[in-house]
This record gives C-alpha cells, structure tokens and sequence, in this order.
C-alpha cells in the first residue's frame, strides 16, 4: 500500500470495461443487458460480493437482506457492487463434513475472484467453514479484501432456561439417552436452541473464527460481536460496503494486513476466548496461505502465556449475546493488553491499537479482567508422543481436571461405524478409566476431518453417572463440544500413523501439564506393527475428493491443500501471484 491513491486507468476493471476494444464492447453490452447504463459503472471500482447465503444455511440467513445493505453502502461510496453467491458450506446440513469442502471455497473465492472483473471484494460469512475459507482465497489473491460476520443468533430458550448451540445439544442428549428428561423435554430443546438468523452463539468455530478475524484486522471494529438480527448489524453492513470502495482507491490489500504479529494477534484472540481447538487448523492454513509459518509449538507457547478472559460457553457460562452487551471482542482485546500489539494495521485503515483504544467493559463477569481470569493460560495444549509424533490438541478447560493426567486401557475402534454399532453394547468392556480410541478419522480417513472427535461415552457408563472421560482420535472436535478429547493426532491413523497402530488393552498416558501423549509399548513393538499394517483402500477415485485425499495436508499444516499454501516468509505476505487476464 502507498499513500498515493488509484486512478480509474489503474483499476483492475478498466481491462474489461475502460479499453476500446471489442472484448469490452462485450463487457459492457452484457452489462446493459443487465439494466445498468454506462454512467453506473464507468470509472468506479467493482466490488465483488461473495455471498455463501443459501436455503442450506440456517446461519446465514439474513445475507439475503444483508447483502442488500452491503450494496447500500457500495453504491453510497461511489463504487459498483457484483454480488457473485459461491459454495454455502452450511455446518448442519453438508455431508461428510464442511472441512472437506472448505478447499473447495478456498479455491471457489480465489478464482471467481481471479476471473471476473475485481477491484476488491466483501466476504460474507459466518458458519465455521466458511470465515477461514474465504479468507484463503482472498489472502492467495490479495486484492483488497473486507470480511462481515454473520454474527451470533440470540441466545437459545426452552422452559425458561437459556440453551447454548452445540454444548445443551449434547448436554441434553446425554440427559435423554441416561433417562433423566422425556422424548417431549427434548422436542422442546430442538424448538427453542436456534431461534434467530446467525451462527451458532456459543464459543463454537463461528464465533472464534469470526473474531480472530477481526483481531487479524480484516473486519470494522466491534463487527464481529452484534448479533445477527440486531439492526447495528445491518448498519454495520452497509459501512462494510461503504468502507471497501475506500480500500480499492487506496490499495489497501490483504498483504499489507496479515504479518507474523497480525496472526498471533489473532491467536492470542483465539485462546483468550477460550475458543474451537478447530480454529488452530484454520489459523494454521491462513497464516501459511500468506506464508507465515505458524506452527503447533509457537501455538502452544502463545497458549501458556495467555488466559482466558472470554466467560463464554462451553468453557464458561455466558453467551455470545451477553458477550456483546459485556462490551464484545474490542473489549477484551484492550482488556489483554501488552498481548496484542497495537501496531497492526486493520481494514479501516487505522490500527487495531486506535480501534480498541475506547472499548470499555461494561460487565466483568462475562469480560473477565487479567487480573481474575476465567483461567490463567490453559486454554489448549499442544501434545506430543508416540501416538503423536506431529503432534496433537487437547483443551484441558472443558475436561474434568482428573483426566489431565492419566493412564487407562484402550478401547479402540475402527472406525466411525465400528463405534457406532458397538460403543452402547452392554458386552463393551470398558470403565470409567478406559480410553476410547477412534481410528480412521482424520483429513484423508473419514474424510475430510469431521467433528467426530468428543466421541460417544458408553450408555452404561452414563448410567453410572460418568459424564467424562479420556477420548483419542484424530478427527476434529466441535468448538461447543466438552470433555477429556485429546483431537488432531498427527499424522493421522488412515495413512499408517501411530493411532493405526493401537489395540484394545494397551496403556495410553496422557500428561498435559507435561504435553505428553503415549501408547506404553515398546519401539521394537510398534516397528512390529507398522511393519503388519496394510494401507486402506483409498477413499475416491475420482472428482474433488481424489484431489482431496491427494493433496490435502495434515492436521498439524492445516489441512489446506500442499498446492495452494505459500511458505517460507517470516513477515508479510507479497502479491498473489496473479496471471495477466486476456
Ligand atoms: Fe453454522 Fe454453528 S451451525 S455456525
């Protein structure tokens, strides 16, 4: 970015609507098919809107309305809104997984990008996918680039309690398969958990994603907290749209945004929430895409030095809509002080420092001080072993501290099926000590990493009052799930990791003071067994999920296809490398 501001020659539409040529002579006749004139669109910055609204998403669906407000704002600052729909992603309904299909996003941004006439572009997401896979695309293209949250719905209600996304999903669940509420108790929990457009309101993937891009400075200030329906939601929209036609002028581009501060800003966003060990994925392939190395050591150093001042769900009591009231994320970015460095550069121009220099808490319950934090610095832990030689997560805050350190007898199984038809089998042999192992979960195995990973505890355990225990695998966890789930064992069971390699009965230890994760057999032993492994059958033959179980990386590189990361730099990322369009 330098001071000196574009001029309409310079904008990168001019190729396709400024030249006298008869290529342009199309551009411009197909854009009076679409009933604008001339005078609408000359000279003025194209603004590509990327809506993943859909029927599909139960979160996003308000950007219908919404987007009309971005086009507002774009239109106001004297630019020419193209709203271009791209993959929906929507957590509940696509399967196997979204995480299989967050590359495809990725990959959907970058080039709808890249092919039509772009001078910057308003990323519009919100369900857990799809905050980390526009901002792929849009970080490898690096044209300017603003991002607008969803926002959280309002908090769930049934019988007069306050239901969260996700974690009364699973509390409830676990309350009606023990025989402790009625098929009717739960119909009213399904009728009264989602009750308003946005995502999920607990501090699940949505909300930490969310947030830790609008501490990376890709969002206006405060954005990231308002719930969706709330009308400063839309107003907010509408100067998202006014704020990116400033961004084209002035060149503002993802690239001189993202630098290795800006990512352990958002890190050090993420776990101060206490949020989605799955945003550790995402902030991994994000910052690679803008080739920052970040790693699962430089995470777990950041973890260790920061605590927990978000009181949010499942780690703590409140919920996004309290969160916002409380004073939202500018908030508790002030609240963390010398953890943040100020100096980074946001999408409004000014630094995230200045941003938050005002933000006030207006309830240190929800917002907690430094000084009398939710917990001191144990918001995730990186572990390491021979079960996991690249390393795998675990969020000891939403365990029983019992199970922090811990040796018990595998249990293992298979797979997802296998677990499926035998965890609630009253022949199980397992106690409260076991461990339950789940193979063949992974980002190639399952496929595509689902959120498999707080793995079932056995009906007859539940019915003896166990509520948690020790759960391996090297699937995801979802960010509103709980428990002693130690996930993204790396590199993952289905490719002949050490998980693979596990059989009912042998000790698993497990330290997190320590970071220590091992199956207690002896070398010579596991060189035995990896030496009997077959390899699987392979997932696809064809289509994107060939290229997926071909390209895709481990959970420890964040899973982005090796393709599409760039790695090396230390600092800040240069341009996207884009090809001369003709
Ligand atoms: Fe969309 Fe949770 S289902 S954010």
């Amino acid at each position: 970015m330098s001071n000196k501001r574009k001029t309409p020659e310079e904008l990168r539409s001019h190729r396709w609507y400024g030249v006298n040529d008869l290529r342009s002579f199309g551009h411009r006749s197909r854009t009076a098919q679409m009933g604008y004139s001339r005078e609408e669109y000359a000279g003025k910055p194209v603004i590509a809107i990327l809506n993943t609204w859909s029927e599909m998403n139960p979160c996003h669906t308000h950007f219908k309305q919404r987007v009309e407000e971005v086009k507002r704002g774009i239109w106001q600052a004297g630019g020419f809104p193209i709203e271009l729909p791209v993959q929906t992603l929507s957590e509940p309904f696509q399967k196997p997984t979204t995480m299989l299909y967050r590359n495809f996003l990725a990959m959907e941004a970058e080039e709808t990008l890249r092919s039509y006439p772009a001078d910057g572009v308003v990323l519009m997401g919100g369900c857990d996918k799809t905050t980390p896979a526009l901002l792929m695309g849009a970080v490898s293209m690096d044209l300017p680039a603003i991002f607008l949250p969803a926002g959280p719905m309002l908090r769930g209600n049934w019988n007069g309690a306050t239901l969260g996304s996700g974690s009364d999903t699973w509390k409830y669940w676990a309350d009606l398969r023990a025989g402790k509420i009625t098929e009717e108790d739960w119909k009213g929990v399904e009728g009264g958990i989602a009750r308003s457009p946005g995502h999920c309101m607990t501090m699940g993937t949505a909300s930490t994603m969310t947030s830790a891009v609008e501490a990376l400075g890709f969002t206006l200030p405060g954005f990231a907290s308002i719930p969706a329906p709330d009308s400063r939601h839309a107003q907010m929209s509408a100067k998202t749209g006014m704020r990116i036609v400033d961004m084209v002028w002035e060149d503002l581009k993802p690239s001189d945004i993202i630098t290795r501060k800006a990512i352990d800003n958002a890190v050090t966003t993420c776990l101060a929430l206490s949020g989605s060990t799955n945003a550790i994925v995402h902030m991994i392939a994000l910052a690679r895409r803008a080739g920052v190395d970040l790693t699962l050591a430089q995470y777990d150093e950041i973890a260790r030095r920061t605590p927990v001042l978000a009181n949010i769900r499942p780690t703590g009591e409140y919920l996004m809509e309290d969160f916002y009231y409380a004073g939202g994320l500018t908030a508790m970015l002030k609240e963390l002080g010398d953890l943040i460095d100020g100096t980074q550069k946001t999408v409004n121009g000014r630094t995230l420092g200045e941003n938050i220099a005002d933000a006030q808490i207006f309830n240190d319950a929800v917002i907690r001080r430094r000084a009398d934090p939710v917990m001191p610095d144990t918001g995730l832990a990186v572990l390491r072993g021979n079960l996991a030689p690249d390393g795998a997560v675990i969020k000891p805050g939403a365990a029983e501290a019992k199970l922090h350190v811990h040796t018990g007898r595998a249990v293992v199984f298979r797979d997802y099926n296998d677990m499926a038809a035998r965890i609630d089998s009253d022949d199980l042999d397992v106690d409260a000590d076991s461990v339950i192992v789940l193979q063949h979960a992974g980002p190639v195995g399952a496929p595509g990493m689902p959120e498999w990973g707080q793995l079932p505890i056995p009906q007859k355990l539940l019915k003896q009052g166990v509520r948690d225990m020790l759960r391996i695998s090297d699937a995801r966890m979802s960010g509103t799930s709980y428990g002693a789930c130690v996930l993204h064992v790396a590199p993952e069971s289905f490719i002949g990791g050490p998980l693979a390699l596990v059989r009912d009965g042998d000790m698993i230890e497990l330290n997190v003071p320590e970071r220590r994760l091992n199956v207690l057999i002896s070398d010579a032993e596991m060189v035995r067994r990896k030496a009997a492994w077959v390899e699987p059958e392979p997932r696809f033959t064809r289509g994107y999920g060939a290229m997926h179980q071909m390209h895709v990386m481990q959970a420890d590189k964040g899973c982005d296809f090796d393709f599409l990361q760039r790695e090396g730099a230390a600092g800040s990322c240069s341009a996207g490398g884009e090809p001369e369009i003709h």
